[in-house]
């Protein structure tokens, strides 16, 4: 089975398996949307089945909770836990501060609102993600349908004042129909290559009427957790300003990837 799976994928999982540890009995933990977060969800499907793990998930997409419900896990939603202790998520890129870019899997609103309701937000991701600056990866903006061509033109505009490389705006389809995402909305790729100022930028699309929210995810990671290929995971704490490495030895462990990818 491992045979089967890239370095990538290896690496998305190690840094799902560590994280995993993170999450002990009694907790409600936000589960994000994504590749990176579908092996967290995995995982904790599988500490609920085999150690008896007691913990309520709060989805933060449709695709997730169906995971979710499908490995055993209790889902409920953000309005019945109405607070988090951990929401543990991928990401699209992260810099050195743990700010984010988020929304490649179209799921940022949720995924923003769970991870602002929760203590402790962590990133799980390989170290691709990893960026000096963010802005390579094109930045999802959901925006509402009504108007829509009306708000990106406007949003156009906003961009010629801003610190960025590139200012191409593009919709997000699904095929040949524009993408809707789980609340009904658009979703708008910002190709900024870099951003110059990322907290002014998230606050500046968010004052455009149409915009519902920016990818942008500034000051609201603490931990990001990446995985290599062959096993290693770094731990960055921003709050504590330490930096952990650990290994996982059941890379080769055949039976793991195979029981949790039945
Ligand atoms: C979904 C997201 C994902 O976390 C992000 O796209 C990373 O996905 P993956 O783990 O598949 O690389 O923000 O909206």
């Amino acid at each position: 089975m491992t045979g089967e799976l890239s370095p990538i994928d290896k690496a998305k999982f190690v840094a799902a398996k560590r994280a995993a540890e993170f999450v002990e009995d009694g907790m409600r933990v936000g589960l994000g949307t994504g590749s990176t977060a579908a092996w967290l969800v995995r995982c904790l499907g599988d500490m609920v089945e085999k150690d008896g793990l007691k913990i309520k998930g709060v989805p933060t997409s449709a695709r997730t909770a169906e995971l979710a419900r499908d490995v055993g896990i209790d889902v409920i939603s953000l309005d019945e836990a109405k607070w988090l202790d951990l929401t543990i998520d991928g990401a699209d890129e992260f810099d050195g501060e743990l700010n984010l870019i988020k929304g490649g899997g179209g799921a940022l609103l949720q995924e923003k609102i769970v991870a602002t309701a929760s203590d402790q937000m962590v990133v799980i991701a390989d170290l691709g993600k990893q960026v000096e600056r963010l802005g390579a990866f094109p930045l999802p903006v959901e925006i509402i349908p009504f108007g829509w061509q009306t708000t990106k033109t406007i949003i156009e505009e906003a961009l010629v004042s801003m610190d960025v490389l590139g200012r191409n705006t593009t919709l997000r389809m699904n095929g040949s129909v524009p993408y809707i995402t789980d609340e009904g909305n658009h979703i708008l790729d910002l190709h900024l290559g870099r951003i110059g100022n990322a907290r002014q930028m998230s606050f500046v699309l968010n004052q455009v009427p149409g915009v519902v929210e920016n990818g942008l995810f500034i000051d609201i990671c603490d931990q990001v957790v990446i995985g290599h290929g062959d096993g290693r995971v770094e731990i960055r704490d921003i709050n504590a300003g330490t930096v952990e490495v650990d290994r996982l030895d059941f890379v080769e462990d055949d039976n793991l990837f195979t029981d949790l990818m039945d």
